[in-house]
């Protein structure tokens, strides 16, 4: 795993390679949490039942077509910086911080309750990243930039499903997935 720390033999013109290390190493974790996003998207879209099966279904294909292109553009910048993208999926389940999406065939509400927090695990470390590359690289600060405005709007249409007339969101104060998925649940069959 050396390799990922390593400075790279080339960067971008007028970076110091240090720097370009940096957010190498910084863009090395943002690709793992893109391309387990995309999987995890995909695997509710299969997953997912229940009454709202149609919209949940059909809203998530956008999202993942979203996603794959951050995943894209994210392991390009590591090339153009002299960086080695990992893209398999041995590296990401070796290196993620996060747990597995452990929700299988649910309800839509549940997988919405879990994907809220899924969301949030994911803009919570892309919005720590783009203070990270504020000054060592604003070109991807920039990047980082453009993602976060997508992926928070793609929270937004997930956290509208979970939110009362009073603004107030099911999942408040989950830990886990599972929490989240029952938070949402409960809260959806009280107020059929
Ligand atoms: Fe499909």
């Amino acid at each position: 795993m050396a390799e990922h720390t390593t400075t790279p033999h080339y960067t971008v013109p007028g970076m110091p390679k240090e720097d370009a290390a940096r957010v190498v190493e910084v863009l090395r974790m943002r690709l793992h949490s893109l391309n387990d996003l995309a999987l995890t998207l995909k695997h509710v879209h299969w997953n997912v039942v229940g009454p709202h099966f149609i919209a949940v279904h059909e809203m998530l294909d956008p999202q993942v077509d979203a996603v794959r292109e951050m995943i894209d553009t994210t392991a390009e910048r590591i090339s153009t910086l002299g960086g080695v993208p990992a893209g398999t999926p041995g590296a990401l389940v070796a290196e993620r911080t996060w747990d597995d999406y452990d929700v299988g065939r649910a309800d839509a509400v549940a997988h919405l309750g879990a994907l809220d927090l899924v969301y949030a695990g994911v803009i919570e470390d892309h919005r720590a990243a783009m203070k990270t590359t504020d000054e060592l690289d604003p070109v991807t600060q920039d990047m980082l930039i453009g993602q976060l405005a997508q992926l928070e709007l793609f929270q937004w249409f997930v956290r509208a499903h979970l939110e009362s007339s009073g603004g107030r969101l099911s999942t408040a104060g989950a830990h886990t997935l599972d929490e989240a998925a029952d938070q949402a649940l409960r809260d959806a069959r009280r107020t059929a």
